[in-house]
């Protein structure tokens, strides 16, 4: 059991977090990479954890907010900047992939808790992706220049116990 209540399982170089260091919060990556992009820029990669979110270390329900922002491209060059920044999927095993981390996300959630999704729909339709979970999400917001990124908020329903027909 861990002390902190927040998991961020992609957390990349931090991008969207107000504080980069917040104490309630466990940031993990597949990677751990610093360098200096094209643009001058330094990426740095330093999870506090390095962890793959297909079988996250973790006993079921342990977080109570999980931030789930994985890679959106199927498709980036090998050495562009995107790649760089965001990482990219698998283009054969991504439904698998984002399937695992989504059952993986909501294992690690305490029932009731939170999980805020991320998705850019530059190559693959948010719809696609929402199709690769069963948990339903409660409401989102596309954001952005052309409206591609959405931000979508769920909480993970506890199983339903069958109830006795004479208990109902
Ligand atoms: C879209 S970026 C996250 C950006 C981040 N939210 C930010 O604010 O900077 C996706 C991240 O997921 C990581 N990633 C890719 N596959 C992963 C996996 N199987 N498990 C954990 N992290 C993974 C990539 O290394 C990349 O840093």
């Amino acid at each position: 059991m861990t002390a902190k209540t927040i998991l961020d399982p992609c957390c990349g170089s931090r991008m969207f977090w107000f504080d980069r260091n917040h104490p309630s919060v466990v940031y993990g990556d597949i990677r751990t990479e610093q360098r200096t992009l094209c643009d001058g820029r330094t990426l740095s990669i330093f999870p506090d954890v390095p962890l793959d979110f297909r079988s996250l270390p973790y006993e079921d329900g342990a977080f109570k907010l999980v931030v789930f922002d994985p890679p959106h491209l199927r498709k980036a060059g090998e050495v562009s900047w995107m790649r760089a920044k965001y990482g990219a999927l698998d283009a054969d095993t991504w439904r698998d992939d984002l399937r695992a981390g989504f059952a993986e996300c909501f294992r690690v959630l305490a029932n009731d808790g939170v999980l805020i999704f991320k998705w850019n729909e530059t190559q693959i339709k948010v719809r696609e992706v929402l199709a690769l979970t069963d948990q339903k999400p409660l409401f989102g917001h596309p954001s952005g220049k052309k409206g591609g990124t959405h931000w979508i908020c769920f909480m993970k329903t506890a199983p339903q116990e069958d109830t006795p027909d004479a208990a109902r």
